[in-house]
């Protein structure tokens, strides 16, 4: 592809002299092209994760592996290391966080917090803030940061994830090299301005809230006030903290986090719009929704039993690996197992962290404390899927056509279960309405053979692409290597002021001009009348 710019004809009637430049010209261009081929064919590739969420990284992993398995040398530095190391892949092992793993305890959980009859998810900002500046803290000063940057080893490409903090882009800043960020999931308030893409509030609900892209004016008006005022949390409180953290660390020479950021490339994230909803963005932001989805696997011999025993099938309960299965509360749990109990032709398969605790499980309820989700969720004797809304878990679901029964806990999967619902994926029952009745009644619908129709549409519009989502994120990171940053599709509205990108100006212009229409017909109709009425006067007085 890069020799299309050579060309193709020579005309015959140039002179020598001419025909020697061109010809230089033409061995530069294929010299600098053989060079540009090279580098994208083995670059040097740098992870940078500084947050120990499995769920993320198991979104990123399938990429990284991918550019390892396509020639790249790959050097990782995370809190996840390959469990089976592969060539051209190195992991750096960071320390110093625990995993969230098994860690969200349900006893503590407010899910329906509200504020005058609106979600209210301020507290959420909060809590990523705290996890995101103490991860920060524990990479900067890691001492495989400090070897990094001693190293002689210079990078093409560094990635690192756009969350809840950005301090890792400090260190891509020192090893000046062009930055692509990774998100995933839907892209953060303060995400939006550093790539310059736009942000609609009429029709993009914010990160945290239960919308979808149908609001009325209430949920519009929440909407764009989460969005600013956490924006603002994060520009008042999380960036400072971060400049803080990044001078202590390296002195005071480098710019602020938040112009660091805007040097990002390029944003592959985690959405996709047959489930997530038709978002516009910028070149540089790109969905790859759907990547870790990877080739089947068989199940392991004991399920592929069990389920092939099943009369009516299997319903399959995850709430993801960060909640801690064990803290639900036992109205709760004895909920779930009195459901269980009123669909005795299913079997139910469960993630549990600690079966053997589990008393008194009704006898079609089947307890693990780890399951192939990706391959389990498409076997065909798979029916339903009761979930928390994680976007991996959703992702697989949608993927494999298995309708979901959706109780979202935190962070994103308000927004997931909304998306799910519209588009008819599945159903929510609220941790609040955690109850038999409302479960039975919410299963049995996503049960009928209407709904699993319905969902087999969404399912043909999620899978039918032009290009696999992991095709597509490799092909967008070789071609910021090739291209030292794929500038051209940076856009320019990471610079502009928000008064001039919301055309402020212009619609001051804009009134000032019909205002001063306005003003001068009124005193040109005053003129006249007062003109009519001097004349009548003076008609009046002769
Ligand atoms: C590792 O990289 C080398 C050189 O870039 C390449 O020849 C080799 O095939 C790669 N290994 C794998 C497993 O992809
Ligand atoms: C691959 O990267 C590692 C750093 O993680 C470096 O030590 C090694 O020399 C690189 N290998 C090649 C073939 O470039
Ligand atoms: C952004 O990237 C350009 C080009 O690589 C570089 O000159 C500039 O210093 C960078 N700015 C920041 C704030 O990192």
């Amino acid at each position: 592809m890069w020799h299309s710019s050579v060309p193709q004809r020579f005309s015959f009637t140039l002179c020598h002299t001419e025909l020697f430049a061109m010809c230089g010209r033409y061995l530069q261009l294929l010299l600098s092209s053989a060079l540009l081929a090279q580098l994208t064919n083995a670059a040097q590739i740098l992870g940078l994760f500084a947050h120990p969420g499995k769920s993320h990284f198991d979104f990123f992993r399938p990429m990284l592996l991918e550019l390892a398995g396509r020639g790249h040398n790959v050097s990782v530095y995370s809190y996840f290391p390959l469990k089976h190391p592969v060539e051209n892949y190195t992991d750096y092992v960071l320390e110093g966080m625990p995993l969230l793993t098994d860690f969200v305890d349900l006893q503590a959980i407010e899910t329906d917090a509200e504020l005058l009859g609106q979600a209210y998810k301020v507290p959420t900002f909060f809590m990523l803030h705290d996890w995101g500046l103490r991860s920060c803290q524990v990479a900067l000063n890691s001492p495989l940061i400090s070897q990094l940057l001693s190293s002689a080893q210079r990078f093409d490409v560094i990635l690192l994830e756009h969350f809840s903090n950005d301090c890792m882009a400090a260190v891509a800043h020192l090893l000046q090299a062009p930055m692509i960020a990774l998100s995933s999931c839907a892209i953060m308030p303060w995400h939006y301005k550093r790539m310059g893409t736009p942000f609609i509030n009429t029709i993009m609900p914010m990160n945290f809230l239960p919308y979808n892209d149908e609001m009325h004016f209430a949920a519009r008006l929440n909407n764009f006030l989460h969005f600013h005022v956490i924006n603002a949390l994060y520009n008042f409180i999380t960036q400072p903290a971060t400049d803080a953290l990044i001078s202590q660390r390296f002195g005071s020479g480098l710019p602020p986090i938040n112009e660091i950021v805007k040097n990002t490339s390029l944003m592959l994230i985690n959405q996709y719009y047959a489930l997530t909803g038709p978002r516009p963005y910028t070149s540089n932001v790109v969905e790859v929704g759907g990547l870790q989805v990877g080739a089947s696997q068989p199940l392991p011999e004991h399920l592929a039993r069990l389920f092939e025993a099943a009369t009516l099938g299997v319903i399959y309960i995850s709430w993801g690996s960060m909640v801690n299965p064990s803290s639900l509360p036992q109205p709760q749990l004895q909920a779930l197992y009195a459901t269980i109990a009123q669909f005795p032709d299913y079997t139910f398969v469960l993630r549990w962290n600690k079966p053997a605790a589990l008393q008194n499980k009704p006898k079609n309820l089947y307890t693990y404390e780890w399951l192939p989700q990706r391959d389990l969720l498409c076997h065909p004797r798979v029916k339903a899927f009761i979930t928390h809304g994680g976007l991996l878990g959703s992702t697989e679901a949608v993927h494999c056509a298995v309708p979901m029964l959706v109780t979202p806990f935190y962070g994103d999967q308000f927004l997931n279960a909304a998306a799910i619902v519209q588009r008819r994926f599945g159903l929510i029952v609220g941790f609040k309405n955690f109850n038999e009745p409302q479960l039975t009644e919410a299963l049995t619908a996503i049960l009928q053979p209407s709904f699993a129709a319905a969902m087999k549409q969404s399912t043909i519009a999620f899978r039918s692409r032009p290009q696999p989502p992991l095709d597509l994120a490799v092909w967008w990171i070789e071609h910021v290597i090739a291209t030292r940053g794929a500038v051209l599709s940076q856009s320019v509205a990471r610079h502009i002021n928000w008064f001039v990108y919301n055309s402020i100006d212009v619609y001051v212009c804009c009134l000032g001009f019909v205002f001063l229409s306005l003003l001068s017909v009124w005193k040109i109709i005053k003129y006249i009348k007062c003109n009519w009425k001097q004349h009548k006067n003076k008609a009046k007085q002769q």
